[in-house]
C-alpha cells in the first residue's frame, strides 16, 4: 500500500500539470511534496495552491520564479493560450477596448523591480492566533516585472472625469459559493507610471502560477492588489464591492485590544506595505561554531525606501547598523548583512529592525488585527553557539 506521502507525491504532479488540484488533496498541507516549477517551498495549502518561501532563500536581490511564493484564493485556470486570451477595458472610459496578447506586445514595455508581499505574511506569529492561512515569514519575494504600464492602456481607452477606482478581474476558477477574487485600486495609483499589466517576470514569460499570460502589478502595495490571470479592467466611479474589498483586506484605523473584534466601519482598505526586515541567516534554532558569522537578510518598506537596518545580538539591549546591499530600486527590497563574532558560547537572541524614509521604524510588536494583516514586528532568531 502507498504511504500517505507517497500517494500525495504520485498524484500531485499530475494534478498540477493539469492546472487543478486533486480533490483528495484538499486536506493536505505537507511541505515534503513537490510542485512542478517550484523547488523547496513550504506547502501551506494544496486545495488552492499556497506556497511559502523559506527565509533561508532570501539571500538574493531578485527572487527566482522557482523560489517565489504563491498565493491563490481559488483554483488556478488551466494554462491560458495567448492566441485566444483577451483583456477588456470597460466602465468609465470614452472607448471600451479589447486587447489581444499581440496588441499588448505592441505597447512600450516598462519594468519595475518590486516586492510582492501577501498582506497575511507573518500571520502565524500573531498572539492571540487568528484564522486564515498560517503564513510564517515567507509570503514575500522581490522580482522584476515587465509589460505595458496600466496608464498607457487606460489612456488608449480614454479615462472619463468620473473615474475613481480601477477594478481587476482574473480568470481563476471559482468553486461553489466562493465569491470571485475582485478588488480595485484608486485611480491615482492606477495611473502611476509604475503600475503595470505585466507579461514577464525576471525576463521570462510569467509562469502559470504567477498569472500567465498577464497580471496587474501594483508596486509597493499588498499582493492582493496585483491580480493574476487578468482578463478585465473596469474603470469605476467608486471602489469595487464584494468580499475581497470588505470585509476582506481591511485594517483597523486605530489599533484595538488584541483578541477583540473591530467594527467594519472602523477599518480601511489595505494599500501600501509597511516597514519590515527578515533574517535569512543564521536560521532559527541553528547551532553555530564559535568564530566569525554573517547575519544577513532583506528589508523593504512598500512605497518608501529603507534607510537603516539595525541588528541586536543580545535580545534587544543594544543595536548596531547593518551594511545595506548595493542593489536598490523604488519598491524593491534591500539586502543587508552584519558581521558577527560571538564572544562566548551559549544561547543568543538575534533581532533585526528596519527604518524607512518616512521615519517608520519596525516595532517590537505588530498591531494585532482580527485578519492578521501587515505583521511587522522585529524579526528574531534564536541560535546556540557551541
Ligand atoms: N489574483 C487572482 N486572480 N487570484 C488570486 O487568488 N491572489 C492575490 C494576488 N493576485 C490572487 C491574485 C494575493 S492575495 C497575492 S499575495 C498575490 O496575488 C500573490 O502573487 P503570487 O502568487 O504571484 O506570489
Amino acid at each position: 500500500m502507498l504511504s500517505r506521502r507517497a500517494f500525495l507525491k504520485s498524484t500531485s504532479a499530475a494534478a498540477f500539470a493539469a492546472g487543478t488540484a486533486h480533490p483528495l488533496l484538499t486536506w493536505a498541507a505537507d511541505s515534503a511534496l513537490s510542485v512542478p516549477g517550484k523547488d523547496g517551498l513550504i506547502v501551506r495549502s494544496y486545495r488552492f495552491l499556497d506556497l511559502e518561501t523559506p527565509v533561508e532563500f532570501m539571500t538574493e536581490w531578485i527572487t527566482p520564479a522557482n523560489h517565489f511564493f504563491v498565493r491563490n484564493h481559488m483554483f488556478e485556470p488551466p494554462k491560458l493560450n495567448t492566441a485566444t486570451w483577451k483583456l477588456t477595458i470597460t466602465g468609465e472610459v470614452d472607448k471600451p477596448l479589447t486587447f489581444t496578447f499581440a496588441d499588448l506586445e505592441k505597447v512600450p514595455v516598462h519594468s519595475v523591480v518590486t516586492v510582492l508581499e501577501c498582506a497575511g505574511n507573518g500571520r502565524s506569529l500573531l498572539d492571540p492566533k487568528v484564522p486564515g492561512i498560517q503564513w510564517g515569514k515567507g509570503a514575500v519575494g522581490n522580482a522584476k516585472f515587465s509589460g505595458p504600464s496600466l496608464k498607457a492602456l487606460l489612456e488608449k481607452a480614454g479615462v472619463k472625469d468620473t473615474a475613481k477606482h480601477v477594478q481587476f478581474r482574473g480568470l481563476d476558477q471559482v468553486p461553489g459559493k466562493v465569491p470571485p477574487f475582485i478588488r480595485s485600486i484608486p485611480i491615482e495609483k492606477a495611473l502611476d507610471a509604475d503600475t503595470l499589466v505585466a507579461t514577464r517576470m525576471n525576463g521570462a514569460p510569467l509562469p502559470a502560477h504567477h498569472g500567465y499570460p498577464a497580471r496587474a502589478i501594483t508596486p509597493g502595495w499588498v499582493g492582493a492588489a496585483s491580480c493574476k490571470w487578468l482578463t478585465e479592467i473596469a474603470v469605476l466611479d467608486k471602489p469595487a464591492e464584494g468580499n475581497f474589498m470588505s470585509p476582506g483586506y481591511r485594517f483597523p484605523n486605530t489599533p484595538g485590544k488584541p483578541g477583540e473584534p473591530i467594527k467594519p466601519e472602523d477599518t480601511h482598505s489595505l494599500t501600501a506595505l509597511t516597514v519590515k526586515s527578515t533574517i535569512a541567516a543564521p536560521s532559527d534554532g541553528a547551532k553555530l561554531k564559535p568564530g566569525s558569522h554573517t547575519i544577513q537578510g532583506v528589508a523593504w518598506a512598500g512605497e518608501a525606501d529603507i534607510t537603516k537596518v539595525e541588528i541586536s545580538t543580545d535580545g534587544g539591549s543594544s543595536w548596531n547598523a547593518a551594511q545595506l546591499g548595493k542593489d536598490k530600486a523604488k519598491y524593491a527590497w534591500r539586502l543587508w548583512s552584519y558581521p558577527w563574532k560571538p564572544l562566548r558560547r551559549g544561547d543568543y537572541v538575534i533581532l533585526s529592525r528596519a527604518t524607512d524614509s518616512q521615519g517608520r521604524v519596525q516595532p517590537d510588536a505588530a498591531i494585532w488585527n482580527p485578519s492578521g494583516y501587515l505583521y511587522n514586528a522585529h524579526d528574531q532568531v534564536k541560535v546556540y553557539v557551541a
